[in-house]
This record gives C-alpha cells, structure tokens and sequence, in this order.
C-alpha cells in the first residue's frame, strides 16, 4: 500500500528545485526494527519512482529523521539501525503533537501505532464536578458518552494541530503516510479490541482497590491517554484541516492477532510495553507486576474479542500536502 500511494501519488517533479536531499521523518519511532523495514520500504518506493520517470540519475540522497519521545531509547535504535542502510539517521526528541521541523523542509512522513497516544488526558474525565467525570475507570469504551465524548475532542484537537504542524514541515507535493488503529465505523467504542484490553486492565486495578492495595481515589485521577478513531471520523478530521488530500484510505486486518489464552500472554507483553510508563508515573513501580498478572488471568478467561472486531481494524492513510 505504501509502495502504491508513493508510485501513484509522491509529485518528485515538484522536488527538483529543492536542494538535493528527499527527507524523510518517522514519527513515534520507537526503536526498531519496525521504523527500519518502514524506512527501507519508503526509500525503495521512493528510488523506483525515480526510475520510472527516468530520473534515476537525478536520484536524491536521502535523509531519515527518526522522532520520538526524548525518553525513548535512541541509544538502541542507532546501534540497531541497519549496516546496509543508503540514508543519513538523526534522530529528533520530542513530541509529535508540537514543532518538530523546519518549514517545508521533510518530503514524507511516516507514523504507524502512533497516532492513538493523545496529548494529554481530556481535563473533564479527571474533574469530579464534570459530567464527564470518569469515577472508577480508567479508559471510556465502556464508561457515559460524556467520557466518550470528551476524549473524542481532545482527539479531534491533537488531531488538527498535528496535520497543521505537519502542514508546515512538509513540502507541498509532499506525503504523509500513516497507519493507525481503529474501529470500524458502526461498532460500539466497546466493541474495539483495544477497548476490552484496557477496560480489562481499569477492572484489574479496581480489584486491587477492593482488595486495599491501591487506593481507590488514585484510580479515579487516572486515565490512559489514548484514542482509538474510526475511518470515517479520520476523513472527517483531515477535510476540516484543509491542508491535506486523502490519496488512499483502506482497512486491513491487524498485525497482533489475539486468538486464545496463548496470544493473551503476548497481547499482555504488548500492553504492559505501551503503558507501563504511564502507570508506574501514576501508581509507582511496586503495583506493576501484580497488575499485569491479575490483568492476565482476567482477560485470558474471556472468549475473547470476537473475530468481527479484530478484522479489519488498521487503517492505512496516505494524504498529499497541497
Ligand atoms: C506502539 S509504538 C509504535 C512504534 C513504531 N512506529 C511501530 O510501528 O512499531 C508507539 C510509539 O509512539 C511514541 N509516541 C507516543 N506519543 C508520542 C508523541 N506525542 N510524540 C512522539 N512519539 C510518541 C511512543 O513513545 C512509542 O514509541
């Protein structure tokens, strides 16, 4: 899908005015080897389209800009990164959800099982006297259309200030290529696999409260910041912005497939490695452990997400900055 939307969609005749260096930025990187093979992807589909248009002489050295959080692990990712690779590694902290790059000065930008991670938590879910004040949980799929409602917003935000610093950064001509969680327009927000999960871990540490090992109170200032959207609410977002087309937009079915008990350990790893960070700064280190464990057992007992709310539920967006 990427090699499609580059070779049909990426104008390189507009780039050749530019000084001769194609940029390329992964945003929410993590350490590799997924932002490597993305990287390698691009760079390839990007070289081949220049030989379609017999500019192969012409073809541009290339740069890759690896973002994430200034806590990520940069020192493993550029000790990882490929002996084979035909481009130049820097790596930008910070966060995608501000600044990151000159103006007009990236070609393409890459995000993928990133965009879900909100700026911040929506004040209302953590204020008592708000309707949208999430008693008791820790995520909104299974709380009020209030909570729902107010992370909507605050995603609907992040959204359109991340296309407009993006607008900024990226040449027009340029791309934008994201892949994303999501859940198929028509399902309830319940019904999303991510939704169960972290439902399941809200319940777990509710158990714990019970049981007097957290305090209660302490659940009730916590939310995850993370959004999960569908595919009709990104269009929607991307055509209020105004400063990008939708080139192609298709659903695909997951990478993590979660089928039974067995997955459910490694659907575990998968979520304590995406949020362990936000609890332990929230609850400390010491609950960490018993956490997962009780979160484990718990959702392991469920028939688990049914096939329909898996399939289906990646989103691939290729958007051209105009
Ligand atoms: C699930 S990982 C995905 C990593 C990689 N892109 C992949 O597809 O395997 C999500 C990454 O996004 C990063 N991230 C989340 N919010 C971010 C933000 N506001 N700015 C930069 N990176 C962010 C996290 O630190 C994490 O490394």
């Amino acid at each position: 899908m990427l090699d499609e939307a580059i070779a049909q969609k990426l104008d390189i005749e507009k780039f050749s005015s530019t000084p001769n260096t194609f940029c390329i930025a992964d945003v929410g990187c993590s350490v590799g080897p997924n932002t490597f093979i993305a990287m390698q992807n691009i760079l390839e589909a990007v070289g081949r389209k220049y030989e379609s248009k017999a500019l192969a002489s012409e073809l541009p050295e290339f740069q890759v800009f690896f973002n994430d959080h200034a806590m990520n692990d940069f020192n493993t990712l550029f000790t990882t990164l490929p002996p084979e690779k035909h481009y130049f590694a820097a790596g930008v902290p910070g966060s995608f959800h501000g600044r990151l790059f000159p103006k007009s000065s990236l070609h393409v930008v890459h995000a993928s099982y990133a965009l879900h991670w909100l700026s911040k938590v929506p004040e209302e879910v953590q204020d008592k006297d708000s309707p949208a004040w999430n008693k008791g949980r820790i995520y909104y799929t299974r709380a009020s259309d209030e909570v729902a409602n107010a992370y909507a917003a605050q995603f609907a935000k992040d959204m359109d200030n991340f296309l407009n610093f993006r607008a900024t950064e990226i040449v027009v001509g340029g791309m934008m290529l994201l892949v994303m969680t999501v859940i198929q327009d028509g399902f309830h927000r319940s019904q999303s696999a991510g939704g169960f999960l972290y439902d399941e871990l809200g319940s777990s540490l509710m158990d714990m409260a019970h049981e007097g090992l957290i305090n209660e109170a302490l659940i009730d200032t916590f939310n995850l910041p993370v959004y999960t959207t569908t595919m009709n609410e990104m269009a929607r977002l991307v055509e209020r912005n105004g400063y990008f087309n939708i080139e192609r937009m298709k659903l695909t079915d997951p990478i993590l497939n979660v089928e039974g008990p067995a997955d459910m350990q490694m659907c575990t790893m998968h979520i304590r490695a995406a949020v362990e960070g936000v609890l332990t700064k929230h609850f400390g280190s010491e609950i960490i452990d018993e956490l997962f464990t009780r979160f484990y057992q718990k959702a392991a007992k469920y028939p688990l997400i049914e096939s329909k709310y898996k399939k289906g539920n990646l989103l691939f967006l290729a958007l051209k900055r105009k």
